[in-house]
């Protein structure tokens, strides 16, 4: 016989908006008795979750349940996988994405120095407070990524931040990686560290309400480089990030950017790039971590920045999806690219180029995980002036809509001229 698990889902429309902080699972000791499938009630119609990761309407559905006859020791980790695969899905649904706001301490104060913009904790406590308190950025955005400073600070008021992303719909996630270093014995190249604890700080920040994270390495393209030796230390070191944030329930975005600086070729980007995405995979395969509950979050395949030849919005996106075709398992639920320094308007026209091109056609959702491709231009207006706070809003918003139209391949240049709207006040 079949137990099922009920989550009960208030008020949403379709099993993909599960609002997560709303699921109310039984007890861990519960669910390990328990058998597939995974039982959700929307609108008052009960939804299964199939082990083939797809929910069907229980009343329309003609699909038999899977009985499940797995040992007991199994049965937890299913229970996590499940969870994995819905967070997985429930960040690539409706055409929302990530916006990445885990820019280090460092990295801020950087940013600020270069407007003018005091870099004290309560300059970047401000700047994160107006992103988070953007009116309905719910609507385009599915997950934010914070900062380990981030992810504890709170509103003027003294709301927790989590807490107010979580009320807007959107899953807090956060990134773990303690930064990328010089690599011994590869000038020129870095390796990602942050591997050391990383299991009691998965468990810590799940506390505090993350359902995600994310780990960045960084491939630098020049003469000679990148070296086998650095793609591999990084591939490992970002397959042992993913597999112990699967342990811990979390989601893992697994970043392996390949650089924008140099004057290489879109050829030579897409060449390095494929050859990393291998290399990554790989290793994900080797440590066991299962694909169907990860996000990759790459670079799209550009033209160095000091090449002379840059590529038309179209021949980029055919170089990104052809790479991406040879090196990504179909079994990735979703992409979210990275922006890397491109302008907000060029990576918007570039994922929508990719969607309106191939959606049809791909085993896996393309999206966006962008920070400066969605934060520059209200970073820009705010220059920690309170005045300038809702404009600053306005142009967030704008971007992160925007970028929802480039993931159904709506997007128009013309969204930029007439895109100045308010964000709806919910
Ligand atoms: P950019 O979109 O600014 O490249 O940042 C994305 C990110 O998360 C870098 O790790």
């Amino acid at each position: 016989m079949t137990t099922q698990i009920e989550i009960e889902v208030e008020d949403r429309k379709t099993p993909f908006e599960l609002d997560w902080e709303r699921q109310r699972w039984r007890s861990l000791e519960e669910q390990k008795e328990s058998d597939f499938p995974l039982i959700t009630v929307v609108d008052g119609k009960r939804y299964e979750l199939y082990s083939d990761e797809t929910f069907a309407e229980v009343e329309k559905s003609e699909r038999a349940i899977i009985p499940p006859s797995k040992p007991c020791a199994q049965r937890r980790y299913d229970t996590i996988s499940q969870e994995l695969i819905c967070t997985a899905r429930t960040l690539f649904a409706n055409d929302k994405g990530l916006l990445a706001m885990d820019e280090s301490n460092h990295t801020c104060n950087k940013r600020f120095a270069w407007l003018g913009i005091p870099q004290t904790e309560e300059a970047r406590r401000a700047y994160r407070e107006l992103i988070v308190t953007t009116p309905s950025l719910g609507d385009c955005i599915s997950g934010v990524i914070l900062y380990d400073e981030t992810i504890r600070q709170k509103k003027s008021n003294g709301t927790p931040f989590v807490k107010v992303i979580t009320d807007s719909g959107i899953i807090p996630g956060i990134k773990v990686d303690t930064g990328a270093k010089k690599m011994a014995g590869y000038p020129g190249e870095k390796i990602t560290e942050g591997l050391d604890g990383l299991r009691d700080r998965l468990k810590e920040y799940f506390e505090m309400g993350a359902r995600f994270a994310k780990w960045r390495a960084v491939i630098a393209v020049g003469d000679g480089i990148p070296s086998q030796g650095c793609m591999e230390a990084n591939a490992q070191a970002l397959a042992r990030y993913a597999a112990l944030c699967q342990e811990a329930g979390m989601v893992p975005v697994v970043e392996p950017e390949v650089l924008m600086e140099g004057e290489h070729t879109l050829d030579r980007c897409r060449e390095v790039t494929e050859e990393v995405l291998r290399t990554v995979f790989d290793r994900l395969y080797k440590q066991r971590v299962m694909l169907e509950g990860m996000i990759l979050k790459p670079n799209m395949v550009l033209p160095g920045l000091t090449c002379p030849k840059q590529e038309t919005v179209d021949e980029v996106a055919d170089a990104t999806v052809q790479c991406l075709l040879r090196a990504v398992p179909a079994a990735v639920p979703g992409i979210a690219f990275l922006s890397g320094g491109q302008s907000g308007e060029l990576a918007s026209a570039r994922l929508n180029a990719m969607n309106v091109r191939f959606k049809s056609r791909l085993p896996w959702a393309l999206a966006f995980s962008f920070a400066r491709a969605i934060q520059q231009p209200a970073l820009e207006i705010w220059r920690g002036e309170d005045a300038n706070l809702l404009q600053a809003q306005q142009a967030l918003y704008h971007r992160a809509r925007c970028n929802r139209a480039a993931r159904r391949g709506t997007y128009d240049t013309a969204m930029e001229t007439n895109g100045s709207e308010s964000p709806p006040r919910s």
